[in-house]
């Protein structure tokens, strides 16, 4: 695997800072059905990933394809309205180009939002879980020759999630009354949904939650120094199977998408905090 030379995501980066109208410290990556938290950005530029140089087009249902720089509260922030999926095909180098990109135009703090199934049995659909840990089950993303522009060959995850931000969060949340769990999220390629089964068995290996993506971008973020927040919205439960249910992936952007409001108001109070 080549690696990608810097000058790549050096050419997007200028080329978004030269699009956009403030200079953002925090990045938001919108996951499936969030992607409303971008109708609260104020004085927004929309740039279509397809106008980057050196992007490729996310093509999700649910999942838009734009960054979204503008005013979220008082905050200058750059939001991702979709995301790149492993399972789509693409290779972890470019699931992840975002996030170096990111890097080098200057952002400091990552969030990161997902829809995830349930295996915590105390979890229902419509929860939110800030994810304190999580186990990666998808290729590395960092695994081929280590750009050292961006970081060490072995960099730390023993606190990938910022513990003062799970903090802050929590004492949001308490303050605003909205109730949160908390838990490990497991990240798998998919694109099948789980077996009752292996919804059981990352289940004894210590996930709540489970899902296909943020797991990548949370590494590539760490091991450039970005400092990292993220929450999933639990849209099915992965623990009980009535003989007629089905795993859906429209009834998941649904339960996703009603959930993007507490979140989006969530998200806004803590960014304007850190
Ligand atoms: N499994 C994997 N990914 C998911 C799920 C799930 O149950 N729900 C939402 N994303």
């Amino acid at each position: 695997m080549e690696m990608i030379p810097t000058m790549h995501y050096q050419e997007a980066a200028d080329y978004l800072l030269s699009r956009i109208n403030g200079q953002p410290e925090t990045a938001i990556i919108l996951g499936s059905g969030l992607g409303s938290l971008a109708d609260r950005i104020s004085e927004a530029v929309v740039i279509p990933y397809g106008e980057i140089p050196h992007f490729v087009k996310s093509t999700v249902p649910g999942h838009k394809g734009n960054f979204i720089c503008g005013k979220l509260g008082e905050r200058y922030v750059l939001a991702m309205q979709g995301r790149f999926h492993y399972y789509e095909g693409y290779t972890m180098k470019q699931v992840t180009f975002p996030i170096r990109v990111m890097k080098l135009m200057g952002i400091k703090n990552l969030l990161v939002s997902n829809a995830a199934g349930g295996i915590n049995n105390t979890f229902k659909v419509g929860d939110l879980m800030i994810i304190r840990d999580h186990i990666n089950m998808m290729p590395n993303p960092l695994i081929g020759q280590n750009n050292e522009d961006f970081g060490p060959r072995f960099p730390d995850m023993t606190r990938p999630y910022d513990r003062q931000y799970i903090a802050l969060m929590e004492e949001i949340a308490a303050g605003m009354h909205i109730p949160l769990k908390k838990g490990v999220y497991v990240g798998l390629t998919g694109p099948s949904y789980e077996t009752p089964s292996e919804y059981a068995f990352y289940g004894k290996g210590g996930a709540d939650a489970v899902g296909m993506s943020t797991v990548p971008e949370v590494i590539v973020a760490r091991h450039a120094g970005i400092n990292v927040f993220g929450m999933s919205v639990i849209t099915n439960e992965g623990y009980h199977f009535a003989d007629d249910f089905v795993n859906d992936g429209a009834d998941v952007i649904a339960a996703a998408n009603r959930a993007a409001e507490v979140m989006t108001s969530l998200f806004t109070k803590l960014i304007s905090m850190i």
